[in-house]
Formats: C-alpha cells, sequence, structure tokens
C-alpha cells in the first residue's frame, strides 16, 4: 500500500474542495491533492511552528539558495539569487507582470479559469485565441494568433505545462511562442506553477530557450502544486533581466507583508532536495491514477485528451448530447468536476477532472459517472 492510498478526512478544514461545494458531492475539482506532505516538509514547518516566535521575517537566503540549486539540478538552468523576486503567490505576482507590461493581453484557450479572470484583475483585456485541437491533442495555433493580435497588445501568457488541457510543450514549441512574441515585441508572462508535474517529457522553464527568451520573460512558479501546499502561500517570479527585474520590484513596493514563516519553512523544505523521494513516489503514484483513469474513461467510450502533466484531466464529454455536462455529473453522479466554460467560452462539452486523489476516490468517482452515463445513454436510445 502507498502513502497516497490513504484516505483522509479533509471536511471541516475550512477546505475549498470539500466545504465549498454547496452539496454532498465527491469533490474533482480545485486543483489541489487529496494528499498528506512530504513528512520531511512538515518536519521544517512543525520545526518552525515549534520555535513558538513569529517577529518579522528577514532571512530568505536559505530558500533562494535551495530554489536556485534546484533550477540547476532539475533543469540545467542558471539563475542566481538576485534574479528571484518574492510573491505572495503565482496569480498575484500575475497580476503585477500584467501591470507592468502596460497593455492588452493575448492567450489561446482553454486556459486555466483564473488566468481569464486576469485581465479584469489587472485593469486591462484580453485577446483570446482557441488553440488548435487534432483528435483531442491540443497545441498553439500561431496563424491564428497572428490574425487576432493588435497594436495594442502587450503581454503573451503562456501556461506550461498546461491547466486544463495537460500539455507539457516541447521546445520547438517554446521557441514558436519566442519568435511570436519577439516579432510583436510582448512580454512574456510565463505560469510554470505544474512544472514538476510532468510524466511524459521534462519541463522546460521558457526563459532557457534562447537569450530573446531569458531577456522578455516573467516565469512565476511555487511549491504550491508539486508539494500540495497552496494554504501555505508564497511563490517567486524568475526575472533574470535586471533592468525589468527593478522595475517589477518597483511596482511591487508597498504591497506584500513580512515574509510568512511557516510557507517558507514549507517553501524551503520542497525545493533543498529533502522531500525528493517523496516528491518521486507522488509521481509514479499520479502517473498510475493517470493511466487507470484514461483507459477506463476509454472503456466508458468517453474521449480524455492524453495528460502529460499536471494532474488534471480535460474531458470531452461533446458526443452524449448533454447539455451542461458539468450539471449531469453532479447532480446525476455526485461527482463535482469543474466545468469546461470556466476554461473555454466555447467549453461547453467538457469537464475538468482533478485525479490528485487517493486510487479508491478516483475509481468510486468513475464508478460513479460511468453509472450516471449508461442510465443516460439508454434513456437516450
Ligand atoms: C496554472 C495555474 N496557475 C496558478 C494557480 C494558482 O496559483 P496560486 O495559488 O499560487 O496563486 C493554479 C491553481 O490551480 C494553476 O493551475
Amino acid at each position: 500500500m502507498s502513502q497516497f492510498d490513504t484516505i483522509i478526512p479533509r471536511k471541516g478544514t475550512f477546505c475549498a474542495k470539500w466545504d465549498r461545494q454547496g452539496g454532498d458531492y465527491l469533490p474533482m475539482w480545485v486543483a489541489d491533492m487529496d494528499f498528506r506532505c512530504a513528512p520531511e516538509l512538515l518536519a521544517s514547518v512543525e520545526k518552525r511552528l515549534s520555535h513558538g516566535v513569529f517577529g518579522y521575517g528577514a532571512n530568505t537566503e536559505e530558500t533562494g539558495e535551495a530554489i536556485v540549486s534546484h533550477y540547476k539540478r532539475l533543469y540545467q538552468a542558471d539563475i542566481s539569487i538576485e534574479d528571484l523576486v518574492w510573491i505572495p503567490s503565482v496569480m498575484p505576482g500575475a497580476n503585477l507582470a500584467c501591470r507592468l507590461a502596460g497593455g492588452k493581453m493575448i492567450y489561446q484557450t482553454p486556459m486555466y479559469s483564473h488566468i481569464r479572470r486576469l485581465p479584469k484583475e489587472a485593469r486591462t483585456t484580453a485577446i483570446e485565441v482557441p488553440m488548435k485541437e487534432e483528435d483531442l491533442y491540443f497545441t498553439m495555433d500561431f496563424d491564428a494568433l497572428e490574425a487576432a493580435i493588435d497594436e495594442e497588445t502587450k503581454v503573451f501568457i503562456l501556461c506550461n505545462p498546461h491547466n486544463p488541457v495537460g500539455r507539457v510543450f516541447s521546445r520547438e514549441e517554446l521557441l514558436k511562442v519566442a519568435d511570436f512574441c519577439e516579432k510583436h515585441d510582448l512580454l512574456v508572462v510565463s505560469d510554470e506553477i505544474h512544472c514538476e508535474l510532468v510524466f511524459d517529457r521534462p519541463h522546460i522553464p521558457f526563459f532557457t530557450v534562447s537569450d530573446w527568451a531569458r531577456n522578455h520573460s516573467i516565469t512565476l512558479s511555487s511549491a504550491g502544486k508539486i508539494s500540495n501546499i497552496p494554504g501555505l502561500p508564497t511563490g517567486f517570479a524568475i526575472i533574470p533581466n535586471r533592468e525589468m527585474r527593478e522595475q517589477y520590484r518597483d511596482i511591487c513596493l508597498g504591497l506584500f507583508s513580512t515574509p510568512n514563516a511557516l510557507s517558507f519553512a514549507a517553501l524551503c523544505a520542497s525545493y533543498n532536495g529533502s522531500c525528493a523521494g517523496w516528491k518521486r513516489e507522488l509521481l509514479s503514484y499520479l502517473e498510475n491514477n493517470r493511466d487507470y483513469m484514461e483507459e477506463r474513461l476509454k472503456k466508458m467510450g468517453l474521449p480524455v485528451v492524453h495528460n502529460e502533466g499536471t494532474y488534471l484531466a480535460w474531458i470531452d464529454v461533446r458526443g452524449e448530447g448533454i447539455e451542461d455536462p458539468f450539471t449531469f455529473f453532479r447532480e446525476n453522479a455526485g461527482v463535482h468536476m469543474n466545468a469546461g466554460t470556466e476554461y473555454d467560452r466555447n467549453g461547453k462539452g467538457f469537464v475538468r477532472l482533478n485525479f490528485g486523489c487517493p486510487m479508491s476516490q478516483l475509481k468510486e468517482a468513475l464508478d460513479l459517472c460511468e453509472k450516471a452515463l449508461i442510465a443516460h445513454r439508454n434513456k437516450r436510445s
């Protein structure tokens, strides 16, 4: 038995996924995992907690060094502590990056729902361009981007690994992004929060693909996803371009409070190598969940996009004649997923399923969905 098989009751723990569903459903939605953190990470937080004094924080040097070494070890990427800017979490960091760019943003859909709220939050507008979909394989559509972009566009939002379609973009694709953005003089805001959650191929940080990319991008990340600590928020921006970094620091001035002691204890443990064994086990567990889920859905006759990274599955319900698949599965199967329309205004026929949970929970969710689907198909025929 794996440590990740353990069911940990989360109801009543101020937990968005379990406590904010508006009913009693099996929650397969919000992007956190139903797993306990790595013991090494918990020990780091407990040590800091048991110290018992929580004055203003200062020394983030050790965490910075851990991140720099981590990037070297995992991605052979050269960054220095000076390139890092601490942010409260990824989304506020993205907001500030967009404000810095000071213009319209462009991105491809489907796209993570909170990124779709960024235009409003960053007081700007967005051009949404559909990705190319061929046999349920999603790629960036550069012809469509060319046709849609205008003079006021200043920022390209990249989400890699991609939420919700689970793509891990190749070097070739990332170089195309760099070419497109160089041509149109865009700042690339690269949300790489899922970067360690990859199965089929390694993650490539965007800033490593070329000198241009290094100098014209702001990479945002955190340990929120891989170490399952979004409730201990803190993150970092990687900005190798010194001038841009100074501008970013300037726009951050006065906005953030002191570094959170417990968040930093967790962040440091996530990057200093102490959780490496736990992360390996997690990835193999998630990969097994993914394979099981894809196989089960195939048998059910429900197409699903093959997931290369993240623990999120993009399921195609277009062929079932169901007007609103999210509500259908919630009300008929008791399974709460995310509605495709959160990610794409044309995403009516999709749902997003979070498979970051014990296998028994995943099986239960798929059993319930299958039953509801069979009943629906029988009624239709
Ligand atoms: C792609 C992506 N970016 C950002 C976030 C949230 O980041 P944070 O909680 O660090 O603001 C999520 C959470 O689901 C995500 O999937």
